[in-house]
């Protein structure tokens, strides 16, 4: 499963886009979600839509997104930027965008069944929130789906200790992926 380390994406996203992903990372996100067993792709955290344009180049993708839109302080001050997401996503396709906080609707498409076949987690980076991010995520995924979390790194120690609590005792995990900030968790049936 590492021999994805070192992945390229199809089109380069412009350097205009303001994000903390390398363009390492943004390779293998990409890869990894081409690996997944279906084309629903749902992005918890879109901000400015860094992330966004290396997911919309998975062939045949749909891509739903999930943001406040409206900064993390500490991290991001309070803003709009829905407006800036979609002009830098737009060249790269169209995505479903809903506004709100994570927690509330991923547990709400949870409850109703709702599936995906692989979740971007990077939204919130306090753990409690995170932790509730991952369990509904996790959920939501079908069987053979895939969970990606961004930033399982010292500096946030929220991200890193929802994820060890959760899954730990996933078989199938790594983390951090290797050559990247990320964990992934393979959702084997
Ligand atoms: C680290 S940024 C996402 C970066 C993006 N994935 C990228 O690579 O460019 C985190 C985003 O999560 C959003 N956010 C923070 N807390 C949230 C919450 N509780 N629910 C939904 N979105 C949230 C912020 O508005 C921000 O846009």
């Amino acid at each position: 499963m590492t021999d994805l380390a070192g992945g390229r994406l199809p089109r380069p996203i412009p350097d205009t886009i303001h994000g903390w992903m390398s363009a390492n990372d943004l390779g293998v996100l990409f890869a990894l979600a081409c690996t997944a067993p279906g084309p629903r792709l749902l992005e918890v955290g879109s901000f400015l839509g860094l992330s966004t344009c290396a997911l919309l180049q998975v062939p045949g993708a749909n891509v739903t997104c999930v943001d406040t839109w409206k900064g993390s302080p500490p991290w991001i001050p309070e803003g709009d930027y829905l407006e800036e997401f979609r002009r830098n996503t737009l060249p790269f396709g169209q995505v479903a965008e809903f506004r709100g906080r994570s927690q509330e609707r991923l547990r709400d498409w949870a409850a109703i069944g709702a599936r995906y076949d692989f979740a971007f987690v990077d939204a919130s980076h306090v753990y409690e929130d995170v932790s509730v991010d991952l369990t509904h995520a996790w959920d939501l995924l079908v069987p053979g789906g895939i969970l990606v979390a961004d930033d399982y790194v010292g500096t946030h120690p929220g991200v890193k200790e929802a994820w060890d609590e959760q899954f730990c005792d996933v078989v199938f995990a790594e983390a951090p992926f290797p050559g990247t900030k990320m964990a992934v968790a393979w959702k084997v049936p």
